[in-house]
């Protein structure tokens, strides 16, 4: 998981829009439930949705990492809570809750994580979920290579994917680059290739209705659920 990259992540991901995504959730929340006030972002990493969303909602951040909690706090001044996507319980309701970038597929157990979410929603409530790749998506033995720079410091990444069972794997190998020094880092990614029916499955055993929103914020499809109202 994000171990070394944490302080790295905010660079590595420096040409994600995270403005254009929160506009695209905010307008899909309004959508569905126009009077909505607050929100939960699940998973919120270095809290870049969160900045983009406090415009116009109260805002709220939760991570299982206590380095990304940090980062959140610092970048939002938002309450950001450590917790784990598998079993949240903050005890209190928001109007919207978000799980974004394909966090999800970090979940162990899509039933626990999805129910998790939908209970911290006030009836009539919405949850946005991107998902991560399906099993028939996933490609293993594909080589990404990504290269950033920036104050001095440059990272070149290259991750490696491959497959156990119904997890996906990516071997991320960091060079991170200073005038000074070269560093050479690995993280292992383990994320669970949900598919489609075990999504709805679980908006559904939740007490969610589902819908699938083609492309989303970001290309890779929006789930959609919404309490009863
Ligand atoms: C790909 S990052 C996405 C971060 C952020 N949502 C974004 O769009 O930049 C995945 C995030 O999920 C968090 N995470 C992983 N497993 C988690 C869990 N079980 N509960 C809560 N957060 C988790 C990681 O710490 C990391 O911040």
């Amino acid at each position: 998981m994000f171990e070394r990259s944490v302080e790295l992540y905010d660079l590595i991901y420096s040409d994600k829009d995270y403005e254009g995504e929160a506009t695209w959730i905010r307008d899909a929340v309004r959508k569905r439930c126009p009077n909505a006030r607050t929100l939960l972002d699940v998973a919120c990493g270095t809290g870049r949705h969160l900045a983009a969303l406090q415009i116009s909602f109260a805002s709220e951040g939760v991570d299982s990492s206590p380095e990304f909690v940090n980062l959140a706090r610092e970048r939002t001044g938002a309450p950001v809570h450590q917790g784990d996507m598998d079993c949240l319980d903050l005890g209190k309701q928001f109007d919207a809750v978000i799980c974004m970038f394909s966090s999800i597929g970090y979940s162990t157990n899509l039933n626990d994580a999805i129910f998790s979410m939908a209970r911290h929603l006030y009836p009539g409530g919405v949850l946005i979920v991107e998902p991560w790749f399906t099993a028939d998506q996933w490609m293993t033995g594909s080589l990404q290579v990504l290269v950033r720079e920036a104050d001095g410091l440059r990272v070149i990444r290259m991750s490696s994917s491959s497959v156990e069972g119904s997890v996906s794997v990516m071997e991320m190998h960091h060079l991170v680059g200073t005038p000074s020094t070269i560093e050479h880092f690995v993280e292992t990614h383990r994320m669970t290739l949900f598919s489609f029916d075990e999504y709805e499955s679980a908006f559904r055993r939740a007490g969610l209705s589902y819908e699938l929103a083609q492309p989303g914020p970001s290309g890779r499809g929006a789930l959609i659920g919404q309490t009863p109202k």
